[in-house]
């Protein structure tokens, strides 16, 4: 494994759809491991591939209960609401608050290309709509009441 560079704000990679991740080969597994040490070494909750330079629909989450790994996720379900700071590795030192689903399902692939289905609330449901927001360039200083200044 191997720490990765995260994309700071300011980088155009940061505003770009990401495209749907085809291939569930070593490569991504390695791109996955890296991804997860470059969060933990960053105390991050989760950190999307645009976030290392990466254009593709995938993420790495954990919020405290284990690593969970996101190929091409959409979420399916949404319900209630939650207000909360948040802040983004790929902006460091800065957080406001924003508004997200308290209760999420996602649908996705796991590394090996077999579909998932995962339900979350709190903090977990609001990483997986941070996270996946980044896959199509959306960041959560778009969404906050208040914008930080950066
Ligand atoms: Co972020």
């Amino acid at each position: 494994m191997a720490k990765r560079n995260i994309v700071k704000i300011g980088d155009d990679v940061l505003r770009k759809v990401c495209r749907t991740q085809l291939t569930f080969d070593e490569r991504l597994h390695q791109i996955l491991d890296d991804m997860a040490e470059t969060m933990y070494d960053a105390d991050g909750v989760g950190l999307a591939a645009p976030q290392v330079g990466i254009l593709r629909r995938f993420c790495v989450i954990d919020v405290g209960d284990g690593l969970i790994e996101l190929i091409n996720p959409v979420i399916t379900k949404q319900s209630g609401t939650q207000t909360d700071d948040e802040g983004c590795l790929s902006i460091p030192g800065k957080s406001a608050s924003v508004t997200r689903p308290m209760n999420v399902t996602v649908r996705a692939q796991d590394r090996n290309g077999k579909n998932i289905t995962i339900s979350a609330e709190g903090l977990k449901a609001r990483a997986f709509c941070h996270e996946i927001d980044h896959l199509d360039g959306v960041l959560y200083i778009d969404k906050a009441e208040k914008t930080p200044k950066i």
